[in-house]
This record gives structure tokens, sequence and C-alpha cells, in this order.
């Protein structure tokens, strides 16, 4: 996530050395809270009256058609779309009382990461991987690199041998990994998953789906995932919101949409546009027609 300058700096004086803030945040399960959370660009509402309340530790999902405001709602959580109204918090378990950061502040920054659909374009091609590692870690005023870095690429699967290349070095998946790896490295409680594999080959989406599922469960991490695939969604997340036109139509659990128990009618629609994709891609099967 980028900050301006003068803010790194002010971070940096008020955290260093570092290593003391670090212990400071020990990990503590967060979830998150968006109450009437609108985003207007112009005359233009993107988000509208939208409520979300994800438990510390739950795997949540945003599905809905392209331009739906599904990027847009992941964007106004960590600050990179305005808010126009409403409000964005972390909250802590019920028996945790000390207070979540808040949003604007370095340590909401620290604990809501996100991770970008597409790796190359969220990698910056003229850094390796050490250095794009680091860089979190020295806005953030954090100490102990060399183990950090060293510890987060084993973390997720790529190992201390990839820390010298540069993004064009790396396959797909090892892009991914990679920016993975960068919001793992503050050690965040909350990951925002902007349709994270959907620019991957089946094979490796499922592999990095796979790792996905893993931290979070090791680390007890809060996940809030978009897709277009529901498939995909099911099978990571526990509880769901379907957006059509920036508005939440309906919350379901991943369960009731994998057997269909869905109320409305626009989420009938969307599952019945996501089989038709999966039959034309079996020609022996016609798509159906379309609602
Ligand atoms: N910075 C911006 N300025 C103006 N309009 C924007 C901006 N960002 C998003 N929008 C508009 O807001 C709407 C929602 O966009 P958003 O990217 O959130 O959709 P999405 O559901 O993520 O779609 P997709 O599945 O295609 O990624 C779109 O109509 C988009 O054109
Ligand atoms: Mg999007």
């Amino acid at each position: 996530m980028s900050m301006d300058p003068g803010m790194e700096d002010a971070a940096r004086r008020q955290t260093a050395p570092g290593l003391g803030a670090a212990a400071a945040q020990a990990a503590r399960p967060l979830g998150l809270r968006v109450e009437g959370l609108q985003v207007r660009f112009g005359d233009f509402v993107a988000v509208e009256g939208l409520d979300l309340d994800i438990a510390p530790g739950e795997s949540f999902g945003i599905v809905g058609e392209s331009g739906s405001g599904k990027s847009t709602v992941l964007r106004a959580v960590c600050g990179l779309a305005p808010a126009s109204r409403g409000r964005v918090a972390l909250q802590a378990e019920p028996g945790d009382r000390s207070p979540a950061p808040a949003p604007g502040t370095m340590a909401f920054r620290r604990q809501v990461q996100m991770v970008f659909q597409d790796p190359y374009g969220s990698l910056h091609p003229r850094q390796t991987v050490d250095r794009i590692l680091a860089e979190p870690l020295a806005i953030h005023g954090i100490g102990a690199a060399e183990q950090r870095i060293r510890g987060v690429l084993d973390a997720v699967g790529l190992g201390t041998g990839f820390r010298f290349r540069y993004p064009h070095q790396l396959s797909g998946g090892q892009r991914q990994r990679v920016a993975i790896a960068r919001a793992l490295i503050l050690q965040p409680q909350v990951l925002l998953l902007d349709e994270p594999t959907s620019a991957l080959d089946a094979s490796v989406q499922a592999e990095v789906l796979n790792l996905l599922e893993q931290l979070r469960r090791e680390r007890g991490l809060t996940f809030v995932m978009v897709s277009h695939d529901l498939a995909v969604v099911t099978h990571l997340c526990q509880r769901l919101v379907v957006m059509h036109q920036g508005r939440a139509v309906e919350f379901v659990d991943a369960a009731d949409l994998a057997a269909a128990r869905v109320q409305a009618d626009y989420t009938r629609r969307l599952m019945r546009a996501a089989e038709g994709f999966r039959r034309d891609e079996q020609p022996a099967h016609p798509p159906p027609p379309a609602p």
C-alpha cells in the first residue's frame, strides 16, 4: 500500500528501531466491520450502504458481476478509495477489550494488507524480491529484516533461492507467492484478496489457493476475498456477500450457495451464468439460454 513520503518518514522516526514496535503488536485476531459504506466517484455511486460484519479469523467472500463494486469495497477498507459515507473498523474478539487500530493509522495499515489480482502489475519490475519484501519493513520501522524475509519466503513455499530474482525471472504463480509474502511480512491479521488467482493457470490457481488456505489456518488470519469464481469462493470462504450495482443483494453461507439455497433472483442468475461458463468449456453440453 502506498502512502505519502512524509508519513513514511514520520512512521520510521516514531517506531525506530522497530523490534520493540513489532513485539508490542503481538498477534491478536482481528475482524472487520463496515457500516453504511458509500463510495462515490464524482456523481457515480460505486458502493452504497454496505454493511459487513466479519469475525476475527473468518474467511469472507465478495462476489458479483464485473463493475458491481467488489474491488472498490476492498480499496475503501484499506484507504485506497475515498469513503464518502460510513465507517470502517477493525474488531477484536469479544473478550479482547483493548482498542483496535483505527483506519488511517500506521498500525491499521500494518494489520490490513491487500493482495492484488495481477502480480506482475503489483510488483515493481526493477526491484528484487529482497527489496520488495524489505520495503514494508523499512516503512514500518521493523528490524530483523534478514530473518523475516527468509521466514516469509519459506512460508509461501519459495525459499531463499528466489530472494535476489526480479519479477520477470519468476513464473506467474511464483510472482503471486511474492505478492502474498509482501502482504504477510508485516504479520497482518486481515488480508484483502482481490481475485488473487484469476490471472493464473488453472493448476497454479489451485496451488496458490491451497497455500492461502494453509496460511489462514496456521496464522488465524481473517480473509476478505473477491472472486468472479463462485467455486473458488465457496471452497475458500465460510460466508459471502453477493453485490450488484454497488449494493449487497444477499448474504449467504458458502454451504448454502453450494447447495443452491439462495434467496435472491440475482444470486440465482449469477449462479446460472457461472454454470453456463463451465458448460461452455465442454462443447458436448451447450450452455443454457441466457436468463
Ligand atoms: N477511480 C475510479 N474512478 C471512477 N470510477 C471508478 C473508479 N474505480 C472504480 N470505478 C467504477 O466503480 C464501479 C465499480 O468498480 P469495481 O472496480 O469496484 O468493480 P468490480 O466489481 O471489482 O469489477 P471487476 O469484477 O470487473 O473487477 C465501476 O463502474 C468502475 O468503473
Ligand atoms: Mg475488481
